[in-house]
């Protein structure tokens, strides 16, 4: 088996409290092995944004382990919990949240720069997965001259900044059309195993969720 590289040992988690609580974890353990590929399944409102939310450490359960590459997160302070996010967790989101100023190169750049690569490897690497995401020649483009496929495979390429060990996605293929989707599942799944990540996304989509190892559906 490979080496473990999300651990999540019985977490509780419930929002609110008295008569109005909402329970969404009770006794929840997962693990997600190097190089594997999972995906979340189950209705709106089962949880799925909340568990991403945990693994990332964004959330807190209120009970229970979470741990990236053996380090338990919920016993992590703030920066603590967030260099691990910049470092260990590439997460892409349904909306490219890419910042709007910055060219697609400087996007991805920017969080090696963050995590103290120096600025020529930092560019050298991006300019890199640039071309693993087929976008060479869109370096200088800002993310509003990128189409909206263009823009979800350039935050996958900044996700893979500082070479994660896991990539968390939540719904990344919302605003994409079939075409694009295609496109998108053949790029991420090259990268998955180019770069042996652990990979868990949140969908809805069968044309993602029938490309996965296997599937983990929350009720
Ligand atoms: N901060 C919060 N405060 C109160 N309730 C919350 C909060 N975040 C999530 N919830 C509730 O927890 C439940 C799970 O939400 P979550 O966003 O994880 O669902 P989901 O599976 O991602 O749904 P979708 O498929 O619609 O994205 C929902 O009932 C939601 O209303
Ligand atoms: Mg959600």
């Amino acid at each position: 088996m490979n080496k473990e590289i999300i651990s999540i040992e019985n977490i509780d988690k419930s929002f609110g409290e008295g008569d109005e609580i909402l329970q969404v974890f009770k006794n929840f353990s997962l693990n997600l092995h190097q190089g594997e590929s999972i995906g979340l399944v189950g209705a709106s409102g089962s949880g799925k944004s909340t568990l991403l939310h945990i693994i990332c450490g964004l959330d807190r359960p209120d009970s229970g382990s979470v741990k990236i590459q053996g380090i338990d997160i919920t016993e992590l302070n703030y920066d603590e919990r967030s260099e691990l996010r910049n470092t260990e967790i590439g997460f892409v989101y349904q909306f490219h949240h890419l910042l709007p100023e910055l060219t697609a190169l400087e996007n991805i750049v920017l969080p090696a720069l963050l995590a103290g690569t120096n600025q020529a490897e930092a560019i050298k690497n991006a300019s890199l997965l640039l071309e693993q995401v087929n976008l060479s020649g869109k370096e200088n483009n800002t993310p509003n001259e990128l189409s909206g496929g263009e823009r979800q495979r350039v935050a996958i390429a900044r996700a893979m900044s500082n070479n994660p060990s896991c990539l968390i996605m939540d719904e990344p293929t919302g605003n994409l059309d079939t075409k694009n989707v295609e496109n998108f599942m053949t790029l991420l799944m090259d990268m998955v195993s180019i770069k042996n990540v652990t990979l868990l996304i949140a969908t809805h989509d069968t044309k993602v969720s029938s490309r996965l190892d296997r599937l983990l559906s929350l009720e």
